[in-house]
Formats: C-alpha cells, sequence, structure tokens
C-alpha cells in the first residue's frame, strides 16, 4: 500500500536512485528485482553492516512486512514466520541481478547481502568518468538554507569555542550545497545589545579623539575587560552605561559612530581568522533586526501570545518550559530573545528559507527550542512545511581536562592557536620531508588548519573533547596528517606509474580507456568502500554532522592502505586497473577533504 505519493516511497526511490550507477539501464528487469530489495530495505531503513563479514549490506524489512501482510490477510503461500518472509524475498530476486549476491537469512529475519564486484568496478569507472563520485539525490527538493554560523561577538577576541561553530558550520555548508541547496551562510555576530552601553561610554572616557585614534583589536579585550570593571565597579558609569544603550538602539548619531568604530576593529580581526580557515560566511548581525523587533512583539500581542510580567517585561510562554522568551524587557528593550524572533521571521519569510540550521555550544540549546516552539505557536512554520535544527557543540578543554586557558589563565587567543599547529607542523615537515623550502609554509598551513579542523569535525559535536596538538597532529590514526599522507601517497603512486612505467592514468581517462576491475579481495574491498561514499554523505544529510564523512574517509584509506600492502601495483599485469583504483581513492578522498573544508596537498 505505498503509493508514489508516499513519503517512504520517495525516501526508497532516492536511496535507489543513489545507489544506481546513471550508465546502468533503469528498464532492465533484473534490475527492477534487485531494486525492490532495497526498497523493501530502504523502508524500514538499509543498513551497512556493521561487520562486514556478515554481508555488506542488511535489510530488516521482512519482519515489519511480515506483520502488516499478515494483519492483512495477504501472506504469500507457504510463508508462516519472519523468516519466511525473508526466505520468499531472497527467492524473488534472480542470481543474475546485476547488484546483489550472496543473500543470506540470518537470525529472525534478517537479509544480508554483498554488492557484486561487477557492480562494485561500474560505480567506480563512472567515478573516474566523471571525476567525482555519483551524488547522491536528495529525498526532498533542494531549498533555501540558511546555516547561522561562527558567530563571534563585536569587541570580543573570537575564541575556541567560536572556532568549533565557525569549523562545523563551514562543513555544513559545504555538504548542503554539495547536494545541491542554495545555502545562505550567515554570521549573526553579537554587535547590539546592552554590553554596547559599558563600551561606548568607556570608549567616550578613554579615547575622546576615538575617531581618530582608532584602537586595535588586542587592545579591544583588554578594553572589554577595562570597561566591565568599570561597570561592574561604578553605579553612575552603570547608569550612563545603560542610557547609551537606550540612545544607541534610537539612533543618536555619536553613539553610532563609536559603534561602527568599535564593530569596524573587531570585523578585521574575525576576517583574518575567516581568510586562513577558508571561511566563507556573511555578516548580517544582530544589529540588523533592530527595527524588525516590533512589528514582531506586535504579530504576537494581535494573537493574543504575549503575557505581560510583573514589571512590564513582554513574554512568550511555549509547551514544555517553565520559562518563558522574553521578547522585551521591563525597561523596554530588546535581548537575545526577541532578535532571534525578529531573525527566523526574516529567514522564513524574507529570504524564504525551507530549512534553518543554527550552530552553537549545547547550553544554548533549550533557547533555541523555545524559539522553533515560538515560531510553531504563531504559525509561522509546522514540522511538516520547514525544517529547524540546532547543532550544539560540547567544550574544548585543555590537555589538564580543565577549561581551555593559556598558562597565565587567559582565554586562548584563536589565532595563537593557529600559529601554534602551524609553527609545529612547520618544524615537522622541516625535519622529515624534501618539500622545498618554499613550499613549507603553504603546506604546513594547509596541513596544521586541516588537523585542528579535522580533530573537531571528526566526533559527534555533543562530546567535549581535549585539544591535544601531539594528537591531532599525529600522523598516525584517526587524523587530517594521516589522511594527507593516504592521499599524497596515492598520487605519488599514479605519478611513478606514468614516470617509471609509462602509464598514464590522466590520458587514459581522457581517452575514455579507464576500465577496472576488482579481482583481489582487497580490491573488491577498496571499490565497496568507494561506493559507501553515498552512504556517508545519506548520513550527513540527515542529522548534519559531518563526522560520518570522517569515519568513511579515514575507513577509505585504511582499505587504500590494505590494498596498496597486499596488491602489488607498479609493474604488475594489473598496473593499469591498480594505478586507476588509486586514482579513484584520491578523488574521492579530496572531494571529503572538501566537504570537511580541508586544503589537500600533492607533495609532503
Ligand atoms: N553570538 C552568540 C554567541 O557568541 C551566538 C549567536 C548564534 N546565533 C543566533 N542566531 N543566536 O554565543
Amino acid at each position: 500500500d505505498i503509493t508514489k505519493q508516499s513519503p517512504e516511497y520517495k525516501k526508497a526511490k532516492s536511496l535507489v536512485d543513489s545507489l544506481l550507477p546513471p550508465s546502468l539501464d533503469e528498464s532492465d528487469p533484473s534490475l527492477l528485482r534487485a531494486t525492490s530489495f532495497v526498497f523493501a530495505s530502504a523502508i524500514s531503513r538499509a543498513f551497512k553492516c556493521k561487520d562486514i563479514k556478515h554481508g555488506d549490506y542488511q535489510c530488516n524489512a521482512a519482519m515489519p512486512l511480515f506483520q502488516k501482510l499478515k494483519a492483512l490477510g495477504q501472506l504469500p503461500p507457504g510463508v508462516n514466520s519472519p523468516v519466511g518472509m525473508a526466505e520468499a524475498i531472497v527467492a524473488a530476486i534472480p542470481n543474475d541481478n546485476p547488484i546483489l549476491d550472496q543473500l543470506t537469512v540470518n537470525g529472525p529475519g534478517f537479509i544480508m547481502g554483498r554488492i557484486k564486484a561487477s557492480y562494485l568496478s561500474r560505480w567506480v569507472n563512472d567515478l573516474l568518468l566523471h571525476g567525482s563520485p555519483h551524488k547522491p539525490k536528495l529525498s526532498t527538493p533542494a531549498g533555501t538554507v540558511v546555516v547561522d554560523f561562527s558567530s563571534p561577538n563585536i569587541a570580543k577576541e573570537m575564541h575556541v569555542g567560536h572556532l568549533r561553530s565557525t569549523i562545523i558550520g563551514e562543513s555544513v555548508c559545504r555538504i548542503l550545497e554539495y547536494v545541491g541547496h542554495d545555502v545562505r551562510r550567515v554570521n549573526h555576530v553579537g554587535d547590539w545589545g546592552t554590553q554596547f552601553g559599558m563600551l561606548i561610554q568607556y570608549l567616550k572616557e578613554e579615547y575622546p579623539d576615538f575617531s581618530g585614534n582608532v584602537p586595535n583589536i588586542t587592545d579591544l579585550t583588554e578594553f572589554y575587560k577595562n570597561a566591565k570593571q568599570r561597570f561592574d565597579e561604578s553605579p553612575e558609569f552603570k547608569k550612563i552605561s545603560q542610557l547609551n544603550v537606550v540612545q544607541l538602539q534610537a539612533g543618536d548619531r555619536e553613539c553610532r559612530e563609536i559603534w561602527q568604530v568599535l564593530c569596524d576593529v573587531s570585523r578585521k580581526e574575525f576576517e583574518k581568522v575567516y581568510n586562513r580557515l577558508d571561511i566563507t560566511v556573511q555578516e548580517c548581525g544582530e544589529s540588523f533586526y533592530n527595527d524588525k523587533i516590533p512589528p514582531v512583539i506586535e504579530e504576537f500581542e494581535q494573537r493574543g501570545l504575549i503575557s505581560v510580567e510583573e514589571g512590564g517585561a513582554k513574554c512568550v510562554f511555549v509547551p514544555k518550559f517553565k520559562v518563558p522568551l522574553m521578547l522585551q524587557k521591563s525597561d523596554g528593550g530588546y535581548g537575545y530573545d526577541s532578535t532571534d524572533m525578529a531573525a527566523i521571521k526574516y529567514r522564513l519569510t524574507e529570504v524564504k528559507a525551507s530549512h534553518i540550521v543554527y550552530i552553537t555550544d549545547f547550553t544554548q540549546g533549550d533557547h533555541f527550542q523555545m524559539v522553533f516552539a515560538a515560531a510553531k505557536k504563531i504559525g509561522w512554520v509546522t514540522d511538516e512545511s520547514h525544517r529547524l535544527d540546532h547543532i550544539g557543540f560540547g567544550t574544548v578543554q585543555g590537555e589538564d581536562g580543565k577549561r581551555f586557558k593559556t598558562r597565565s589563565g587567559d582565554t586562548v587567543r584563536l589565532v595563537d592557536l593557529l600559529d601554534e599547529a602551524v609553527a609545529r607542523m612547520e618544524t615537522s615537515l622541516k625535519e622529515r620531508s624534501n618539500i622545498p623550502p618554499e613550499e613549507i609554509h603553504a603546506t604546513a598551513s594547509a596541513m596544521g588548519y586541516g588537523a585542528v579542523k579535522y580533530f573537531d569535525l571528526r566526533r559527534n559535536p555533543t562530546s567535549n573533547y581535549i585539544f591535544s596538538y601531539d594528537r591531532m597532529l599525529d600522523t598516525k590514526g584517526n587524523t587530517a596528517i594521516y589522511l594527507l599522507y593516504a592521499h599524497a601517497r596515492l598520487e605519488s603512486i599514479v605519478t611513478k606509474g606514468k614516470a617509471e612505467h609509462g602509464v598514464d592514468v590522466d590520458s587514459l581517462l581522457k581517452e575514455g580507456k579507464a576500465k577496472i576491475t576488482l579481482s583481489h579481495k582487497s580490491e573488491r574491498n577498496l571499490g565497496l568502500h568507494l561506493q559507501f561514499f553515498a552512504d556517508s554523505i545519506e548520513e550527513t544529510l540527515k542529522d548534519l554532522l559531518p563526522y560520518h564523512i570522517c569515519d568513511f574517509v579515514y575507513a577509505l584509506s585504511i582499505a587504500a592502505s590494505e590494498f596498496v600492502t597486499q596488491c602489488k601495483v607498479l609493474g604488475s599485469p594489473e598496473m593499469e586497473s591498480r594505478l586507476l583504483l588509486c586514482r579513484a581513492t584520491a578523488i574521492t578522498m579530496r572531494q571529503c577533504f572538501d566537504l570537511l573544508g580541508i586544503r589537500h596537498v600533492t607533495r609532503i
């Protein structure tokens, strides 16, 4: 009873599409039979087998199918158990189908199967033909996705907490763009709010000549601290500061001018970090929404959704949360909640986003769940009309397991941290590689930044982690350094194939003569892993966590290293096919690096 309109059908169809190499003829009847198996799996979820010993894929559809048909009184003749159902499915799949092989029924009716080597060869050949791995098709139409990430605060140094948002956000954007979404990368900079009152006041007092003598960021961090100290100590300073906030929000010229100075100085510093890390993000900070807040509050009021607290604050209560969102404070000012409600409305109605992703530390989880709930309550979105996600990440700890601080106890500056990673990489490259000195800095930067990013991306973001240069720069294990070496090694085999044996992979590809056969066990295994690429993208699209891609690329590089140790490549009778397999793996690795925001290097 699955119709073509049902979400299950669409989901299953997209999975099948993503599994099929484009060159396969979809009208082939044996293929249709085989895909019905994949269909069945997709509906109840097709699994990559946890342990590759038992099979490549596993299908758990027999049990629900049995229950369903039993309830309908439509069991096929002779089928009277889930195992029987599984056996009937297996029997219905012809042996000469192009995809599946070695089907077995295990346990209470699980079907395990392998992918045929001929199918895998075809997949890899297609990959080489297109110069990139086969892209999974989307189960929902491509749309506009707003990704709100990085979002540091003006006049404060960008710290390691913002680093996580920046790294994860960039990768999430790249993945969504890769599958065809129109991604709006938004930097929701903290450039508004009460902290500006004290900053403006402090600047007025300390730098009367501020317009001619712009303070720089190192001063600005110090400056923030000092302003805060004055604010905490002097009731008078506090009072004028609060007045400044009101004036700033009302558009007072001098306040705006000082505010602009502070923003510009910070922005320049943020840009430096973004440039180093290849981050693209458009600033659209809190201040942008200043004039968009009153109409939002009015809309809530008109719908009778505002409760006025003692003292006059305007609040919205949402289901499951005891504390409300505060849309207007008792003094009439707007805060973080107000801005986020105006921002979500703007993104839904003006940007026409069908999906919004927020990436911040996990402590803001409740805030975003409340923002989402309020948007539902007022009817801007429903669960069906839009997708709203908050990706919350844990903290980064120092090597002693405590908060990440410098020896003097200050918060670690992001630029220092990045410098250190590159410096250590330079030292190691000088010691153990023979790349020309003029290339060392660029290579060390790509590797150092790549290592910092990968160390973060490869784990589930909810976990806290200990920042360790030694571990992230390790040449062994699940690190960017290991992967970048593995990739460079594969390309260097390809280079040797041409230089020493006259087999030029590039011209084979250009002439369309590339043909791979996967006969050895480890060749087949590598082919299978290449094909898992699509699964890793599918998994990532579900929860937007790039670690699936890290897991994939790490497993791929292990399969590749098994292949090159077990199969002679250079000078073997299979040299051509094997060099092509090296190239296909390198292409896939580069695709992953790109999705993770990591630059690859060819010469290490
Ligand atoms: N500036 C905030 C912070 O540093 C993050 C902003 C996240 N985005 C948002 N729309 N609230 O914690």
